[in-house]
């Protein structure tokens, strides 16, 4: 239920995970920014905080002053409509705001912000203070993505943490699910929070096709990679060949190889690859081209949902067959945070399931991650499907 009194709890819990997941970091882990994707741990526990400033206290806490007049410039992600911003390539550039200033930042808005829930809640408040926990959420999967990066591409090869799940291995004997050629219902439902996304609920025809209870394994992809899989030109896209010639990718990211043994970066440092657990850290270029080696293909996001009551997942991010689109009748959000989900829907891929880095509370049947086919830092896997 919403009660103010279940909001101030989730929205504090949430406050506080996000600091939780940079304890075991240095003051220098938070500042850099390795690549565009990834940007500075400091910068996502800033932007999350902004978000709360600009789009509820600033509104509706009578007599809210802003922590800082530049932060709105250095902490806006995309939004067009609220103004200039540092462009996403310099976030690493930015050795101010300190870290301790932006950690002064977050108990400002975060005390403001429970002022704003006890003395001056308001029922119309709801929704945006839900997109703004579930926003820090968000950013709280990519604050421990972007940290395994950071970490992961240091020579010295730092642990980090251990974190449950990273290596992780079904117990669970394959099934091939059979799903009769019928219209579904997919979409979200309910009064529970999702994101625009998701909705509206709506019927879709699927034909007949089986899809694994399981996803692919590490001993399957290291198959692959003996067989020639990314030498093997017919197996790829044209775009998806020409990224692993100009990166000259051999093996997922993290992998390499020593004294003839495959072996992976982890958060909680270097391990031999366990040929049981589940493959993880591709992109969507070598999720297709795998499939096409096996001879099937990936599921589309609607077979996915449809059978998913019968999947094994929730441990990674799985590619889908389907382009990120917007559902027949999809409601653009007024004003800014229309821009929230929206204008990406062009060439990306949506990514079902949730993982090991998703916080708890998050994750649905419904949700839509979504991203470009080369990006692979994310824990993404592949389960596969066949038409029947
Ligand atoms: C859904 C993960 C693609 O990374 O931009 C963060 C999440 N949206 N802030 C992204 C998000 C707004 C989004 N992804
Ligand atoms: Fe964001």
């Amino acid at each position: 239920m919403n009660t103010k009194e279940n909001l101030l709890n989730l929205f504090l819990d949430t406050r506080k995970h996000s600091e939780a997941l940079c304890k075991p970091l240095q003051k220098e882990d938070y500042v850099v920014q390795p690549i565009v994707d990834v940007s500075p741990p400091k910068w996502h526990l800033g932007h999350t905080t902004w978000f709360f400033e600009e789009f509820l206290l600033d509104a509706h806490l009578p007599g809210y002053k802003r922590f800082h007049n530049q932060y709105a410039y250095v902490f806006n992600s995309y939004y067009e409509s609220i103004g200039a911003r540092v462009v996403r390539t310099d976030r690493g550039n930015l050795s101010r705001p300190s870290v301790d200033e932006i950690y002064e930042y977050r108990s400002y808005v975060t005390k403001h912000m429970t002022q704003l829930i006890e003395n001056h809640w308001n029922n119309s408040l709801i929704h945006v203070l839900e997109i703004g926990i579930h926003h820090e959420k968000q950013h709280q999967e990519l604050l421990l993505t972007d940290i395994k990066f950071i970490l992961g591409n240091n020579p010295l090869l730092p642990v980090y943490h251990n974190v449950k799940d990273e290596i992780y291995t079904s117990e669970n004997s394959i099934k091939w699910l059979k799903m009769p050629a019928q219209i579904y219902e997919v979409g979200h439902s309910g009064e529970d929070f999702c994101y625009d996304n998701e909705q509206p609920r709506h019927r879709v025809f699927l034909e007949a096709y089986q899809i694994s209870s399981e996803l692919i394994t590490c001993g399957e992809w290291i198959e692959f990679i003996k067989d020639g899989g990314y030498r093997n030109v017919m197996l790829w896209h044209t775009e998806g060949w020409d990224w692993v010639q100009k990166n000259r990718i051999t093996s997922p990211m993290y992998w390499f190889q020593e004294s003839n043994q495959w072996k992976q970066y982890t958060l909680n440092g270097v391990k031999i690859i366990d040929k049981t657990s589940v493959i993880t850290h591709i992109s969507y270029y070598e999720a297709f081209a795998f499939a096409q080696w096996k001879g099937m293909r990936l599921p589309t996001e609607f077979e996915w949902e449809a059978a998913q009551q019968q999947l094994n997942w929730g441990k990674r991010w799985e590619w889908t067959e389907s382009a990120y689109l917007p559902y027949p009748n999809y409601q653009k959000p007024d004003g800014a945070l229309g821009e929230y989900n929206g204008k990406f829907m062009v060439n990306q891929k949506v990514l079902r399931g949730s993982s090991i880095a998703t916080p708890s509370n998050h994750a649905r049947s419904t949700y839509r991650n979504f991203f470009h086919p080369y990006l692979r830092w994310q824990f993404t896997s592949l389960r596969l499907a066949q038409s029947i």
